[in-house]
């Protein structure tokens, strides 16, 4: 290094400094100080432009408003330009930089040196802020003024740097080492200084014709090669000043009646370079302590935002706390807030009051669902199942249990009871074609029901078929009583009525003679088994060629057991309102109204008659004494002129005699008086053997007698006949006879 720092040049001078200068001292600024002055927006007390309006004349801020915007001057001076003033003891200034040039000659350039003092004994150059600087090729700059690292002796001191440089090559931007800039510290306490710059060489440069010299504040200056070209032309750099009250230390100042630091809340500092105090508000507040009511309380709740909880401003302070359920200090930069015990209690409080109410709605659920429970459970017993329950009870483990349904199931099988699902309807309700989850095809039935006799009727047909398991009688699957309409679930019969076959003519060709001995014969099974089977007989009530149905073998299935009534053991017959079907109905019954197992019989004969002439039971075709098919049937057999009414497509398959031995029964059916009329049982078996025989014509004789004796001979039948007919009608041997035969 070419350029090397020489050491402090120091001189030790004695000065006397004359005593403080004369304070007109006010205590607080007169109302309406001007606190501006062009670009300086705050002159704040104790500084002032006037003797009102300033602490003591040191403070005097001078604004020559010949300038505009005007200029704030210190003091009386012209030159010292006030740029800013904060209440932490600092003032900025621009102060004049010390330069001087030279001409190619060497000669000193008169005109463009200057050599600035700054009197200001009452302001020290900041030592921490401002660093003295020389800028130049062949500089030797120096400072001198009053310093006082002791307070108690002034005693001038001086101090300097010396900056050279080579080549401009070797000049670096930024630093300030010595080559074309040097920078030395402030002598603590420093003031009433003045800065000369000399060269100490012969040789000036070219590029860097000036040497300066300057105190400026650090960090507002940083040095370019371009400033050694007469510092870009700047005349004035930026300066930090401190300034004190006074010339005594706190603990005098506080005793004397000018003490400064006025404000409430407000505190005393010593100053740290020179004589005299500052003044301070306490932490907390803030403004100005010079004035009364300068220091006012901070809101730090607002400005500094210190609480993670809740913030209280204070007088110069603030309390940070937590709510009600949290602990901790509530501070940002503390433990914050955390929930304490009795918040998880509170938190638990809510949780069980959560847990209450999805409870409370659930109980509420489950109350609308027992609701609707409650309202299936009325209908199931508007329904009869009470009833049934108990009956069906009553004969557990003979058949297999009867299936209660559910409502969903029922829908689900009908979607919904659609339309395109109704297979028939009647009086008693309508039928749907269902179709149950293990693919079984069901009829269920609709029960149209508006009183409690309906149930009655209703819950018999349950009754009675529950207990009923015959091949020739239609099965039934279950029922649904949960619905405001009781349903029953029957196997389905996919063949349709006896009706459709006989009265449809291209349907009823295919019924041949032997299929019609067949369907009356299981249809005849069937109803004799009602009649015997089982703990108490059942009467029908209401056998029709519509409720015989036939399955896709023609085998029989009888049906419809709304009107069948169970015959108490000891009660041989019911006495009960008209029923049946107008043409079906037993004349005996028109008279007495009283029901017995015969006025089945009369209405089988009268199936057995549509099954043999192939008429409507009641015709307007017909002349009037003929209407009724029982009627018409008997006259024209009685007068042997069957041929003539049998229907036309059983005249070439029939054998004659067969007809007529089945024409005979047919007229014993219809026998005005029930006694006439053979037993069900016996009509049974006669059809049974006609069909045998129909079948293996070989062994016609034996059952052929005992037919037409059964059929001549309808009283009560003897224990050799009962025999008999067991004998020979042995696949029939299942059913209960004995019942029937004990009752008649
Ligand atoms: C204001 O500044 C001008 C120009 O520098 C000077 O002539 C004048 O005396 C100053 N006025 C005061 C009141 O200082
Ligand atoms: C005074 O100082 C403050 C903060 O240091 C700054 O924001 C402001 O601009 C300064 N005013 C002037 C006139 O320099
Ligand atoms: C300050 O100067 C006085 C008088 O010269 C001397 O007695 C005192 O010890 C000095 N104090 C310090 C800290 O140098
Ligand atoms: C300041 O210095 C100047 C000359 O350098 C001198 O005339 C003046 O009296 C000094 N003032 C004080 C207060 O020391
Ligand atoms: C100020 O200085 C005086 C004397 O140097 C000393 O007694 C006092 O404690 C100081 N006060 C403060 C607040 O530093």
């Amino acid at each position: 290094m070419a350029c090397r720092l020489i050491s402090l040049l120091r001189f030790t001078l004695f000065a006397t400094i004359s005593a403080a200068p004369k304070i007109v001292a006010i205590y607080q600024p007169k109302f309406g100080c001007p606190t501006k002055c062009g670009e300086l927006r705050d002159i704040p007390f104790p500084f002032g432009t006037s003797p009102e309006c300033y602490l003591d004349s040191s403070f005097l801020i001078t604004c020559n408003r010949t300038f505009s915007p005007p200029k704030p001057f210190l003091r009386k001076s012209t030159t010292i330009e006030v740029l800013n003033i904060s209440l932490d003891g600092l003032m900025r200034v621009a102060v004049v930089v010390a330069r001087n040039c030279y001409d190619e000659s060497g000669a000193r350039i008169k005109g463009k040196s200057k050599s600035p003092h700054l009197r200001l004994s009452k302001f020290p150059l900041s030592n921490i802020h401002n660093k003295f600087t020389a800028i130049g090729c062949a500089t030797a700059a120096v400072i001198q003024g009053i310093g006082q690292q002791n307070f108690s002796t002034r005693k001038l001191y001086s101090t300097g740097c010396i900056s050279q440089c080579g080549d401009l090559e070797n000049v670096v931007d930024g630093s300030c080492s010595g080559i074309g800039c040097c920078q030395t510290s402030i002598p603590k306490g420093m003031r009433n200084s003045s800065f000369t710059v000399n060269p100490f060489g012969t040789n000036v440069p070219k590029f860097a014709p000036c040497s300066h010299a300057f105190v400026v504040e650090e960090k507002a200056f940083k040095f370019s090669s371009l400033d050694l070209k007469d510092l870009r032309g700047r005349m004035h750099v930026p300066v930090v000043l401190d300034y004190a009250v006074g010339e005594e230390s706190c603990a005098e100042a506080q005793f004397n009646p000018r003490y400064a630091c006025r404000a409430k809340n407000s505190e005393c500092i010593n100053s740290t370079n020179g004589p005299g105090y500052r003044c301070n508000c306490l932490a907390g507040f803030h403004g100005n302590p010079y004035l009364w009511d300068g220091c006012q309380d901070i809101d730090e709740c607002e400005t500094i935002k210190p609480c993670s909880g809740n913030c209280k401003n204070l007088p110069g302070t603030f309390r940070c706390y937590c709510s009600k359920g949290y602990v901790g200090d509530g501070k940002k930069d503390g433990t914050g807030c955390h929930p304490s015990n009795s918040l998880w209690i509170a938190l638990g409080t809510s949780m069980s009051l959560l847990v209450l109410l999805i409870g409370s709605s659930w109980v509420y659920w489950m109350l609308l669902k027992r609701k609707l429970i409650r309202k299936r459970e009325k209908f199931f017993e508007q329904n009869g199942g009470k009833i049934l329950r108990e009956k069906l009870s009553q004969q557990k483990g003979e058949v297999e249990t009867t299936r209660i349904f559910t409502t969903e199931d029922l829908k689900k099988a009908t979607n919904n009871y659609n339309k395109s699902t109704v297979i028939g309807r009647g009086g008693q309700g309508t039928v749907y074609k269902g179709l149950l989850p293990d693919n079984k095809e069901v009829a269920i039935k609709k029960s149209i029901i508006s009183d409690e006799k309906q149930v009655e009727q209703f819950i018999n047909e349950v009754v009675i078929l529950s207990q009923i398991n015959h091949d020739n009688v239609v099965k039934l699957l279950g029922c649904c009583l949960e619905t405001p309409v009781p349903i029953l679930v029957y196997e389905f019969i996919t063949n349709g009525t006896l009706y459709d076959h006989i009265s449809d003519e291209r349907r009823g060709s295919a019924l041949s003679w032997e299929m019609r001995l067949k369907i009356a014969a299981e249809a005849a099974d069937a109803v004799a088994y009602l009649h015997s089977s089982t703990i108490k007989p059942i009467i029908h009530r209401d056998i029709k060629s519509t409720n015989i149905l036939l399955d896709s073998n023609y085998t029989a299935k009888v049906a419809d057991f709304g009107a069948s009534r169970l015959i108490p053991l000891d009660k041989p017959h019911l006495s009960t309102r008209l029923e049946g079907t107008m043409g079906y109905i037993d004349p005996e019954y028109f008279q007495s109204n009283q029901l017995t197992e015969k006025s089945d019989v009369y209405s089988f004969g009268v199936v057995l008659a549509e099954l043999l002439t192939g008429e409507e039971v009641t015709s307007t075709k017909r002349p009037v004494e003929d209407r009724n098919l029982a009627g018409y049937f008997v006259s024209w057999t009685n007068d042997d002129r069957l041929p003539r009414i049998l229907d036309k497509r059983l005249s070439k398959d029939g054998k004659i005699e067969m007809l007529e031995k089945f024409a005979m029964l047919v007229k014993d059916c219809l026998s005005v008086k029930g006694e006439d009329r053979p037993t069900m049982k016996r009509v049974a078996t006669e059809l049974k053997s006609l069909s045998t025989i129909e079948k293996h014509p070989s062994k016609d004789t034996d059952a052929s007698t005992g037919v037409s004796e059964g059929a001549h001979n309808q009283n009560v039948p003897s224990k050799t006949e009962k025999d008999a007919f067991v004998g020979s009608s042995g696949s029939s041997s299942t059913l209960g006879f004995e019942s029937i035969s004990d009752k008649q």
